[in-house]
């Protein structure tokens, strides 16, 4: 199509307050449908987009391995006119993590990092001037959570009135689904082996959101009670980057949570099956079961680029001045 016949971006774009999303925290519920509506929008109509963030520069600092979260702001970053670059290896080894923070700013536009500890991302956050994106630290993954509502919504049509189970290790990822599902009125329940529940301060805050939205928010090591009536079931590795000396301990505790056909028969009919991906086929899930017809892992990779796209436009002010 040629380049006058395609209509330009609605601009300015909404902005996010906080300035970040060091945690799916940093967006407040209204800005969080808000940027599930941009997101859709840019997935229907992508090429409006591709010059929104003309010359604009991502840091990428990655301390930990990724596929999708790297590639999607690298894809995103260029399919809007900007760049993205990309540093892997420890944030605030060779140099205190201030001082990172303080050159990035000089340079780049906005900083997307994977971090071990949460900590660091935040340090990011309070030095740079420029916005901070989690890409996964131990206690949250809000892009991978923006991108799961997104296919939830697009099989459902909204939240409302269902259930999303997730089924493993109570830690980042299900934190930020917990998050969202509760302010989307998206009923949520964590079902974990004992010892591996998520915070109880999240639950709390978590709890909290689900007052306005009329979710239910619930934690269970009892996969039958809490599968019951669910329209998706979720599951995530055992042993997360960093808590690979764990695996062998892990693997004997979670084997009782493992998603099978027989565990999704107790959930409610027609059940979808998601996972943030990467899959270890016979651990967490069978193949069976992500191979089947009701498995979305796929669409919620896609959606990681148009969700973290319309996180971009939030968080950049149009492109470069
Ligand atoms: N789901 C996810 O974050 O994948 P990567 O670890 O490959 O980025
Ligand atoms: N919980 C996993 C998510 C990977 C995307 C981890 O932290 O390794």
């Amino acid at each position: 199509m040629p380049d006058a016949m395609i209509e330009p971006a609605p601009s300015p774009f909404p902005r996010v307050r906080s300035g970040d999303l060091t945690s799916d925290l940093d967006l407040t519920a209204a800005e969080l449908r808000t940027l599930l509506d941009l997101a859709a929008e840019v997935k229907r109509q992508p090429n409006r987009f591709r010059l929104a963030l003309r010359g604009r520069i991502l840091s990428l600092l990655f301390e930990k391995p990724s596929l999708r979260t790297r590639m999607t702001f690298e894809v995103a970053a260029k399919q809007l006119g900007g760049d993205a670059l990309l540093t892997t290896g420890p944030i605030g080894g060779r140099e205190p993590v201030e001082d990172v923070a303080r050159n990035l700013e000089r340079w780049t536009d906005l900083i997307v990092a994977r971090t071990f500890s949460q900590e660091t991302v935040d340090a990011l956050a309070r030095y740079a001037k420029i916005p901070v994106v989690n890409a996964l630290s131990d206690r949250y993954h809000p892009c991978q959570a923006l991108a799961d509502m997104q296919t939830l919504r697009e099989q459902w049509g909204g939240w409302r009135g269902r259930k999303l189970a997730f089924v493993g290790d109570g830690n980042n990822v299900a934190h930020s689904l917990m998050l969202d599902a509760a302010r989307l009125g998206l009923d949520f329940v964590c079902i974990t082996p004992p010892g591996y529940e998520p915070d109880t301060k999240i639950v709390q805050m978590a709890r909290q959101f689900a007052v306005e939205t009329g979710a239910l928010i619930e934690v269970t090591n009892n996969t039958e009670e809490g599968l019951r009536g669910a329209g998706a079931v979720y599951t995530d590795v055992w042993a997360s980057m960093g808590f690979e000396h764990e695996a062998a301990e892990r693997a004997r505790v979670f084997a009782a949570y493992q998603v099978n056909r027989e565990l999704m028969a107790m959930a409610g009919p027609g059940a979808f099956f998601l996972h943030c991906l990467p899959a270890h086929r016979e651990e967490e899930v069978t193949a069976d079961v992500i191979e089947s017809p009701v498995s979305l892992v796929f669409e919620q990779a896609e959606n990681r680029l148009h969700a973290q796209k319309a996180l971009l436009l939030m968080l950049l002010d149009g492109p470069a001045h």
